[in-house]
């Protein structure tokens, strides 16, 4: 059999920013279709700077960011056309319903062929009550706000999709939903990456996790090698670890 190849992939990634910061220094990983990669690290870690390599947002001062093997800022359009992204805090327009942003973005992506009842289908799938689909977004709570951005990347239907916090600012029960949600994508064969600071859903969803600390990938287990681990524990060791070395 063949071995398929990665969806994402992380190749030497390094980020010097204009300031001389060294955000990410020459990491590597890949993300498979069908998998979801959970990217933990403390604040300035790296973990945006990686996501945002990968939408071609910024240029990588060394390696690439590969997608569907198309290096992002080689050919960011061709690479763009395979990525959703949901951002920490959804950029949508507060004035329009949670169908019309659907409908303005799904055409901006160039997908006339959705009907409404398609809309109103996604939005179901996200846990959007139907009582909210025609409200302003300006109205909805930041859950809210998440899960028309994460419907709009479902509509998209590209074989990646990046996810920066998307937990972050959710009640337990819109989490555990979302949790559910990227299980689904997982079995569409979505490779999904995600940063996020909740080492518990991590442990939970995740088929691959990666600790960054510093701009260095400190640490990567996959499901199987972390069955009866303390990913916690683990998370606090390498970080002290680290801290030790550099002391
Ligand atoms: N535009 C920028 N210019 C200069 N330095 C930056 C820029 N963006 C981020 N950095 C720096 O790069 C490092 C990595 O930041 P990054 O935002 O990628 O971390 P993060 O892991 O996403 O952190 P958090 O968990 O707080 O979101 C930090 O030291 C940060 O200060
Ligand atoms: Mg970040």
């Amino acid at each position: 059999m063949e071995t398929p190849r990665p969806m994402l992939e992380a190749d030497g990634l390094t980020k010097r920013y204009e300031d001389g910061n060294l955000a990410l220094d020459h990491v590597s990983f890949d993300v498979y279709p069908g998998q979801v990669y959970a990217m933990l690290g403390g604040n300035g870690a790296g973990k945006t700077t990686a996501i945002n390599l990968f939408l071609n947002f910024i240029e990588p001062t060394d390696g690439e960011a590969r997608v569907d093997g198309i290096a992002t800022h080689k050919e960011p359009l061709k690479a763009k056309e395979k990525l959703a992204y949901v951002s920490e805090n959804v950029m949508l327009y507060p004035n329009f319903t949670a169908l019309q942003n659907l409908d303005f973005f799904a055409r901006l992506g160039g997908n006339t062929k959705y009907s409404k009842d398609d809309y109103r289908q996604v939005l179901l799938r996200v846990g959007l009550e139907e009582e909210a689909h025609n409200r302003r977004l300006k109205g909805y709570s930041k859950g809210m706000r998440q899960k028309c951005g994460i419907a709009i990347s479902i509509l998209k239907n590209a074989p990646a999709i990046l996810l920066d916090e998307p937990t972050s600012g959710l009640d337990p029960k819109a989490a555990v939903e979302f949790i559910r949600l990227l299980e689904s994508l997982r079995e569409e064969g979505k490779a999904i990456l995600m940063s996020t600071h909740d080492i518990f859903r991590a442990k939970e969803v995740a088929d691959v996790v990666g600790i960054m600390n510093e701009g260095n990938l400190v640490m990567q287990r996959s499901r199987e090698e972390l069955v009866g681990e303390d990913l916690e524990k683990l998370y606090v060791e390498y970080m002290t670890g680290y801290m030790d070395e550099v002391a």
